[in-house]
């Protein structure tokens, strides 16, 4: 893929340099590549550390929102990025150099008795983007934030501290939300999910898309827009991530979602490629320049999200990350997309082979397999959550013996599924909820101990939110309806319309809101409730509210 610009970009280089080089060597490379893709043309350290007055900024700098992420009970990462001129090169700012933001988190909306205020600076290197995390915060409260650089403020985000770990909290609201193809179609789901009353949102991947969007915005069929056209290919140098990432968060509909609830996000696939495994690109093209372009999303994931991490390390970003909501829940966000083994038998449908039942495939790679099994037997809360990305419920496509498997998904990775639930087994655990994405549509999934069986014990249960935009309009019983409900006795509720669930958790029950949109390929859909499911703690599996 060429760019139009005469000068090669970072990536471009570092692809060309690391192909150059022997692959026997790949480690190697591997680190060079990602030391390269953080550190080719950006500023040295002292250009980094040189201060622009604000004054600079003659342009709302503030096009991108605000957002609030990973909430502790004392501390919550508060996010925005500068950017004058979203979808221009450089975004309108100097290539070089660092401005000072302001910030501030209050106890009220209107910032009268502000909590605490200071300062930050936004560098070139990382695309003039913040991430302050805000502690001495009190447990299981609302805040309200902004920033201010120069004359400028702005949007005022919403947020909520975690409640304490050690406390008897009564009950919780959550929503689980993913896929965000901005070309098939408006954010409408996240104008509505603003409006909700929520503790917090977990993103369970499909942030951006890769491929490339055209003047019009693909379905969204813009008639007082052009887009420009760098965005008209795949995403594969970290110029093309920003600038995708800027067109993402200039969309009013995701701000105002970002501006009412903090989230805690994870990724799946697309934020780098469709369907790669770990270092393994889709189509298995020569894994070393795509060690360079999986940095380089990696590295603008971080910049624009609210994450409390290090900047990455190498070609790695830990994302998988444990969460307490007093007694009530532990949420074990997982990253099943980093670590994974090659999808089996070349990927898409096919039937198990020894290959896909190989019991040495890993999903999820063996020290987070470890982390997950060790937080488990630990746990004293009474829901164990888990937002993760593919589907985990066996899933056959039709009513013979035999069925095809989707091999991107847990299907596809049985050992590793077995892991999973004899982890669960011996930790005890009572009450699972897996909170899953992927597929663009909703599912509710008794989740069986033995998925061959479906008479088999039911262990938890498995809730898919559907898409918010990816695939259009969607339907609410789409032509496999019928013989995915008739295949899989396990499933009790199947709808392909675009939406987001809410999960509400007290101590004696989980409750499932499939929110529904009546359209998205133009703006103005309404929403409505598809479905509500319940299950008992202690008694696990899926009957209608
Ligand atoms: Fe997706």
């Amino acid at each position: 893929m060429t760019r139009p610009d005469a000068r090669p970009s970072p990536d471009r280089m570092l692809r060309e340099a690391a192909a150059r080089l022997d692959r026997r060597r790949f480690l190697t490379v591997t680190s060079a590549a990602a030391a390269l893709a953080f550190g080719v043309n950006l500023p040295s350290a002292q250009a980094a550390d040189a201060e622009f007055a604000p004054q600079v900024l003659k342009e709302n700098p503030f096009t991108l929102g605000v957002a609030s992420g990973d909430p502790l009970p004392n501390a919550v990462v508060l996010w925005t990025r500068l950017a004058p001129r979203p979808l221009e090169p450089g975004f309108g700012l100097p290539p070089v150099g660092s401005v000072r933001v302001g910030w501030e988190i209050s106890r009220d909306e209107r910032f009268k008795r502000v909590e605490r205020r200071g300062s930050a600076r936004a560098h070139a290197e990382f695309s003039y983007s913040l991430h302050v995390d805000v502690d001495g915060l009190q447990a299981g409260r609302e805040y309200w934030y902004r920033f201010t650089v120069g004359s400028w403020t702005s949007p005022v985000g919403r947020t909520r501290t975690a409640p304490a770990r050690g406390r008897r909290l009564e009950s919780a609201r959550l929503a689980v939300v993913s896929c965000q193809a901005y070309e098939d179609g408006y954010f409408t789901a996240y104008r509505h999910l603003a409006d909700e009353d929520l503790d917090a949102v977990f993103h369970v991947g499909d942030y951006i898309y890769e491929y490339g969007i055209d003047a019009v915005g693909g379905d969204r069929r813009y008639t007082d827009r052009t887009l420009p056209s760098e965005l008209n290919h795949e995403t594969v140098s970290l110029e093309d991530y920003r600038l995708r990432y800027s067109l993402y968060k200039n969309d009013p509909d995701l701000q105002h979602a970002h501006a009412a609830h903090p989230w805690y996000v994870t990724w799946d696939d697309h934020e780098v490629e469709n369907n790669y495994a770990a270092g393994i690109p889709e189509k298995n093209q020569d894994p070393v320049p795509f060690v360079a372009r999986r940095a380089a999303a990696y590295r603008a994931y971080w910049e624009n999200q609210p994450l409390r991490l290090p900047q990455p390390r190498g070609t790695e970003l830990t994302l998988y990350r444990r969460v307490h909501f007093g007694q009530l829940a532990q949420f074990d966000i997982l990253d099943t997309r980093q670590y994974r083994d090659d999808q089996a038998n070349g990927d898409g449908w096919k039937y198990p082979t020894p290959e896909s039942e190989d019991p040495k495939r890993t999903l999820m790679g063996a020290a987070q397999e470890r982390w997950f099994a060790e937080g488990l037997r630990r746990s004293t809360a009474t829901w164990n959550v888990v937002p993760q990305q593919v589907v985990f419920s066996r899933r056959k496509n039709t009513t013979a013996e035999r069925s095809k498997l989707s091999m991107d998904a847990w299907d596809g990775y049985p050992a590793a599924r077995e892991r999973f639930l004899t982890a669960v087994d011996q930790a005890g655990t009572k009450n699972l909820v897996l909170l899953t994405g992927d597929v663009h549509v909703a599912y509710a999934f008794d989740v069986k101990r033995n998925v061959d069986d479906p008479a088999s014990r039911t262990v938890g249960v498995e809730l898919v939110g559907t898409s918010i935009s990816s695939d259009g309009d969607g339907e609410e019983r789409p032509s496999d309806w019928a013989t995915m409900m008739a295949a899989n006795p396990h499933l009790k509720f199947f709808d392909a319309r675009r939406g987001y669930t809410v999960v509400s958790l007290d101590h004696h029950r989980a409750r499932a809101d499939h929110r529904v949109l009546s359209h998205i390929t133009r703006p103005g859909g309404t929403l409505s409730t598809a479905s509500s499911f319940v299950t008992e703690a202690g008694n696990p599996g899926l009957h209608p509210a």
